[in-house]
């Protein structure tokens, strides 16, 4: 079997992470949020959505995992837009993989590359906003050396209330 690479996405990724993006909301958060909202995900939609954020330039490319011709996963990293953190917060916004591919480190590669962006970028802490109920998502981010901040808000996704908590770290105390 070929052994997973990571790397930066290209603009002709965006169908593949499109798909794995549905397919790892519909596993993972199949009972944490309603079955209507997550069969109704699409992932051409969720493709153009990528591509556009992508286009603009204005975030930075994600990092996917590849396993020969197949996308598996992929993480995202960028300033943090939270009305509470300054320039040097950096704020992972995705990091998902397929079902399959859980519990094979892919999850820790996609984490520390998406760190490394941010290191280079000058931030000096990262923070993520995991669904409360999460508990996979948000042992993984424990063991990942982030600790829950206190913070707390409720998204709204096609009119279901969706509560999340932040979670933190110094960039320097992260697991690498
Ligand atoms: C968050 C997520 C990416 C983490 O992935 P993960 O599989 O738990 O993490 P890893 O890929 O690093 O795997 C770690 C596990 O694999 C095991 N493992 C097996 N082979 C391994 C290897 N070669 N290297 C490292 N770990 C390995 C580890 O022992 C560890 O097991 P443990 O959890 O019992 O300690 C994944 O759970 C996911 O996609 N979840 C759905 C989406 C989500 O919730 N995202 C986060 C919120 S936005």
């Amino acid at each position: 079997m070929p052994t997973a690479e990571i790397r930066r996405a290209t603009e002709t990724d965006m169908p593949a992470l499109g798909a794995v993006h549905v397919a790892a909301w519909q596993w993972a958060y199949r009972g944490l949020m309603p079955d209507t909202v997550l069969d109704a995900m699409d992932a051409g939609r969720r493709a153009e959505g990528w591509t556009r954020l992508v286009r603009e330039g204005t975030v930075p490319q994600p990092h996917v995992a590849v396993i020969g011709p197949e996308m598996v996963g992929f993480s995202h990293a960028g300033t943090s837009r939270d009305h509470d953190a300054g320039p040097q917060t950096g704020e992972v916004t995705s990091l998902y993989l397929r079902a399959h591919d859980v519990g094979t480190g892919l999850g820790r590669r996609l984490w520390e590359a998406a760190l490394d962006q941010l290191r280079g970028s000058q931030h000096t802490e990262v923070s993520v906003w995991v669904l409360e109920t999460n508990v996979r998502g948000r042992r993984f981010y424990e063991r990942m050396g982030l600790v829950p901040d206190g913070a707390a808000r409720t998204e709204v996704l096609n009119g279901s209330p969706l509560a999340e908590v932040r979670y933190r770290a110094p960039l320097a105390g992260t697991t690498h």
